[in-house]
């Protein structure tokens, strides 16, 4: 077996994951604004605290707060996740390209009027164009205290490399949800805390959307329990098709599918699985369909972007 410094300077990214060659290995962000680390100092935003029980951060204030420490990050100080065109024309590239697949990724769910809770925003293409279709969108993400989960080697919890992946990214991810907010004009609002135990005062949602997050979760049937308690409607699960062994219907979840340096990819989840785990949830009559988004492989820029086939179950309860 390779020793565990290999296996960590071998880090890869994922297709849809945040980690990306030499992320690990990046200069802290210049993105801290004063407020969060002192004058002149780029301490990072991670960790920090919560607010007890990581509750009332849907106050206006909070999220006043929240886009004000935010507001000092420039378009460099961002992760952009997300492909965006800037209010005045301006095409931002990302790792993910989502415009023209938005209907297909959200399985042609209808956004007017919706109270829609997005788990995993990242750059939050999605929340801003879900957002314009007419939903109230609560995106929810790590942080403050809690990491986004990454698998263990060799038996030991990679400490370190969760310190690094939330400050030197995910904290830079951050950012760039909050410069498109703000270049938007967006009422949209982004919340931290435990995806397996979420703040208790978010309130009930009628439509519960899961882009590409499954996978990354050490648990996709504790976060998919917990947001289905809160979810009045339907449930959105899209994610990759990473693997055709089986059909694709069929209740398959394999675990760690790719390389064994791979971190952040804990599953490839077959679309049956995800309706199996809908149905014991409540939601029935899911709909499985299948599409291809466009991607940067291995959020390069300067490749050229492919097609990446993904899939969409949406089911609704009752
Ligand atoms: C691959 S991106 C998907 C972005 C977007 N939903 C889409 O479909 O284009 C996954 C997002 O989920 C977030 N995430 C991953 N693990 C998480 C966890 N355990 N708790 C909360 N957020 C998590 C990451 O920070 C990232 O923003």
């Amino acid at each position: 077996m390779p020793g565990r410094s290999r296996v960590v300077r071998g880090i890869r990214r994922s297709a849809a994951g945040l980690l990306a060659r030499g992320d690990a290995a990046a200069p802290a962000s210049g993105a801290a604004p004063a407020a969060a680390g002192g004058a002149g100092s780029p301490a990072p935003l991670w960790p920090s605290y919560p607010p007890p029980h990581y509750r009332g951060q849907l106050h206006p204030d909070f999220q006043a707060q929240m886009a004000k420490l935010r507001s000092g990050a420039r378009r460099e100080d961002c992760n952009w996740y997300h492909t965006f065109e800037l209010p005045d024309g301006t095409v931002v590239p990302g790792a993910w390209d989502l415009r023209g697949g938005e209907d297909d990724y959200l399985g042609g769910t209808e956004l007017r009027g919706r109270r829609v809770l997005e788990l995993g925003p990242a750059s939050g293409y999605l929340t801003f164009h879900m957002e314009r279709q007419g939903a109230e969108v609560v995106a929810f993400e790590g942080g403050f205290d809690v990491s986004v989960d990454l698998l263990p080697v060799n038996g030991e919890e990679l400490v370190h490399e969760k310190m690094k992946l939330m400050r030197e990214t995910v904290d830079r991810v951050h950012n760039s949800w909050w410069y498109m907010h703000r270049q938007y004009g967006s009422s949209a609002k982004l919340v931290h805390g435990n995806i397996y135990e979420l703040p208790g005062d978010l309130g009930d949602f009628d439509v519960a959307v899961f882009g590409a997050i499954l996978l990354h979760l050490r648990e996709p049937w504790g976060a998919l329990a917990e947001a289905a308690r809160r979810t009045r409607h339907r449930i959105v699960v899209t994610d990759l098709i990473q693997d055709r062994e089986a059909p694709l219907d069929s209740n398959v979840m394999r675990f760690s599918p790719l390389a064994t340096h791979e971190i952040s990819n804990w599953w490839s989840i077959y679309p049956g699985a995800v309706v199996s785990m809908l149905e014991r949830l409540g939601f029935r009559g899911a709909r499985i369909t299948e599409h291809q988004q466009t991607h940067h492989l291995g959020h390069d820029l300067s490749a050229a972007p492919i097609r990446i086939p993904m899939f969409t179950v949406v089911a609704d309860r009752g």
